[in-house]
């Protein structure tokens, strides 16, 4: 059994599913729920205990498996969520290499340097010269003594070696000092206090551990109003959210997050009753502070940012962020919804929340659609009378944000709008959108290319998961159905193609099998092996998975047409997309691919379906297809298995009987790649 296999046998998924969807609840043979990657009043996600896989027929129309699940829940790449899940499922992966266990207590030991000078800090706060810092949040900034400890804030003296003293106090070594950032060597080799006559505010991780410090002045004349502690083994401020320890449960339970710029923006919030305000600290958010947010405990992020340009011009880059990275991970469906918070009268969150507190619950709700702030923000500054060209170039600078705004209503609306105001031909406007699109897809394709086989990649499962969700279909000839289609659709239209056919020919199977059985010959490993019968594990798209199962089920009962009997036992949710791929002739499937192609089941069986029946050449074509679907099966197989292999190597342990077995399963999927291959061109 494969580590993947393992895992899912132990992990169920349908109650792991449930922690997210806990609505999650038996319908038929299958459980049903909201989607919890989407806002949606009636449910269209269910979840198939038999088969172990998820499927949200709504606006996602994506589905997998528990990993996949888990990856899209999290943000995880594959490797993450192999490490998570193997972690909760109690299997063994690799074990810590000797580096990375010396240095995950390396950095224990410095967490526990900078956890002791919070404390130092903490304590002066309240004595000697502290207590002016300490009126000083009193009075000035408004903050209860609660909130104070709460936030762990804290003094550092006007000293030199206060810091460090007390920390030489404790047996760290001024190297170990300097490295975490509390103190300075200059070329002198003189060890000094970084943060000296400064508020502090300890920053810690979201499991609550300090790792750093940011230090306010306290004095006017002081030259950087904020000192931060510098990169370091723990500390990496793009990857860090201020506030978050605190503010987890509130974002998970209401699904929503704010995120602020400044430490007393988040510490005000949380005293007027805010916990799910979180800040950036100052700069544009990064993917990775996105991913410890979205979507994992948030489907909603409501940017609160400063009014002033560099304000709105983080809040630009940090829109930016969010939709490359959920255009990768949601081709593009921007499964989260983005919105632009405007404190009146140019003030900070802060300044607001401490005259206002009640009024920032509607400040949330009221944020600005993406669309509409980068529409404003963009022409704000055009001259009425700028030249074509020039409105052209701007609304072509603008059309990718709004291409990833939530659906296609929003999205057809909201180019309107932009074509009003900067009054160009709304027609060009899509052209221009087409094409981005397709320029979108050709990058995704190219990025998703496999590699030498020969020569592994070392970021192997990263390769591994853009075969796998990317679809790195690169196809042999280019045919009706290839043109202008994503490389993502490419491989669900090839998928759709084979279907369609086998539903309206179900005896084809045959020839597939029997194509299969001869390139096989008489090598039996081969005809068990890598060229058995066509199956659902040919297929990506689970829904077409689930119908491949419904077909071979259907030919093996005789008490009635396949067909028929498929009609009599389709899920409910299938029915649509059984009944497109019905009426489908091949070359429409591109276009049903794009859009939202509805027909009626019943309506088609009473016609018949005559109408799509494939011509003459489609048995051949279908063969082809197919053969073809087998080759990317096979290459994604053998890539799981590369991985095994190598991870037997590693392990000085493992068994020559289980790592030559790999081996020779290697070698057998590539002897049937090399034969397909060979029959295909
Ligand atoms: P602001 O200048 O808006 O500060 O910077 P603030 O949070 O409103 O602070 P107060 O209200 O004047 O006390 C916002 C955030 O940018 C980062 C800090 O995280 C700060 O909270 N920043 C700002 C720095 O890291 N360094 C700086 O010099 C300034
Ligand atoms: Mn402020």
């Amino acid at each position: 059994m494969s580590v993947t296999d393992e895992i899912k046998s132990r992990i169920d998924i349908v109650s792991y599913v449930q922690r997210y969807a806990p609505g999650l609840k038996k319908a038929g043979r299958n459980h049903k729920a909201c989607c919890p990657f989407h806002n949606e009043k009636t449910p269209s996600f269910v979840v198939n205990p038999a088969r172990q896989t998820w499927h949200c027929f709504g606006a996602c129309a994506e589905g997998g498996d528990l990993f996949t699940f888990a990856q899209k829940m999290h943000g995880w790449d594959f490797k993450e969520a192999l490490r998570e899940l193997a972690h909760e499922a109690g299997v063994q992966l690799k074990a810590q290499t000797p580096e990375q266990k010396s240095r995950s207590e390396r950095q224990d030991v410095l967490r526990g340097i900078v956890a002791s000078a919070a404390e130092f800090y903490q304590r002066t706060l309240h004595r000697g010269a502290g207590t002016k810092a300490l009126v000083y949040l009193r009075d000035k900034r408004g903050l209860k003594s609660e909130t104070v400890d709460e936030f762990q804030l804290g003094y550092a003296p006007e000293s030199w070696d206060f810091m460090l003293r007390s920390l030489r106090q404790l047996g760290h070594s001024d190297d170990d000092i300097v490295e975490v950032g509390l103190a300075v060597r200059n070329e002198n080799g003189r060890v000094y206090d970084r943060f000296r006559n400064r508020l502090m505010f300890p920053i810690r991780d979201d499991r609550g551990r300090v790792v750093g410090f940011g230090g306010r002045a306290l004095g006017a004349d002081e030259t950087a109003k904020y000192i931060n502690s510098p990169q370091s083994a723990i500390f990496d401020k793009s990857r860090l959210l201020y506030g978050l320890d605190l503010g987890k449960s509130a974002i998970r339970e209401r699904g929503t997050v704010v995120i602020v710029e400044g430490y007393m923006d988040v510490i005000q919030a949380h005293q007027a009753g805010y916990a799910d305000v979180v800040a950036q600290m100052g700069t544009a958010m990064t993917e990775p502070q996105l991913r410890l947010v979205a979507p994992r405990f948030a489907k909603r992020i409501v940017l609160a940012l400063d009014a002033d340009d560099a304000g709105q011009n983080a809040a630009r880059r940090s829109l930016e962020v969010a939709r490359d990275a959920l255009a990768r991970d949601y081709a593009g469906k921007l499964a989260i919804d983005i919105g632009i918070l405007r404190v009146p009268a140019g003030k900070d969150p802060d300044d607001y929340l401490r005259e206002s507190p009640q009024g920032w619950a509607s400040l949330v709700d009221q944020a600005q659609g993406v669309a509409d702030f980068v529409i404003d923000m963009e022409t704000a500054s055009l001259p009425a009378d700028a030249s074509v060209p020039v409105r052209q170039a701007l609304a072509k600078s603008i059309l990718p944000i709004l291409q990833a705004s939530e659906n296609n209503v929003y999205r057809q609306e909201n180019i309107q709008k932009l074509a009003r105001r900067l009054r160009v031909n709304e027609r060009d406007m899509l052209a221009w959108m087409q094409e981005q699109t397709r320029a979108d897809a050709r990058r995704t394709r190219r990025a998703a290319e496999p590699q030498q086989p020969s020569e592994p990649p070392p970021e192997y499962w990263d390769n591994e998961y853009a075969l796998e969700s990317a679809d790195a279909a690169e196809l042999a000839e280019p045919s009706a159905i290839d043109a202008g289609i994503p490389a993502r659709s490419l491989k669900r239209a090839i998928e759709a193609y084979c279907l369609s056919v086998l539903l309206k020919e179900p005896n084809w199977l045959y020839q597939v099998n029997r194509k299969l059985r001869e390139l096989a010959g008489d090598d039996e490993a081969l005809l068990a092996g890598p060229l058995r019968e066509l199956c659902a594990d040919d297929f990506t798209q689970s829904n077409y998975r689930a119908l491949m199962i419904y077909l071979q089920d259907s030919m093996a009962q005789d008490d009635m047409e396949p067909l028929e009997y498929l009609a009599k036992i389709v899920d409910e949710e299938l029915r649509p997309e059984l009944s497109a791929l019905l009426v489908d002739e091949p070359e429409t499937i591109a276009e049903r691919i794009r859009g939202n192609f509805r027909v009626d089941l019943n309506d088609i069986l009473r016609k018949g379906v005559r109408r799509g029946r494939p011509g003459v050449n489609a048995r051949e074509e279908l063969v082809c297809r197919a053969l073809q679907l087998r080759l990317e099966r096979l290459e994604y197989e053998r890539v799981e298995m590369q991985y095994l292999h190598e991870e037997a190597e590693a392990e000085s342990l493992a068994d020559d009987n289980q790592r030559s077995q790999i081996a020779e399963k290697i070698m057998l999927s590539m002897r049937a790649k090399a034969r397909i291959n060979l029959a295909v061109s």
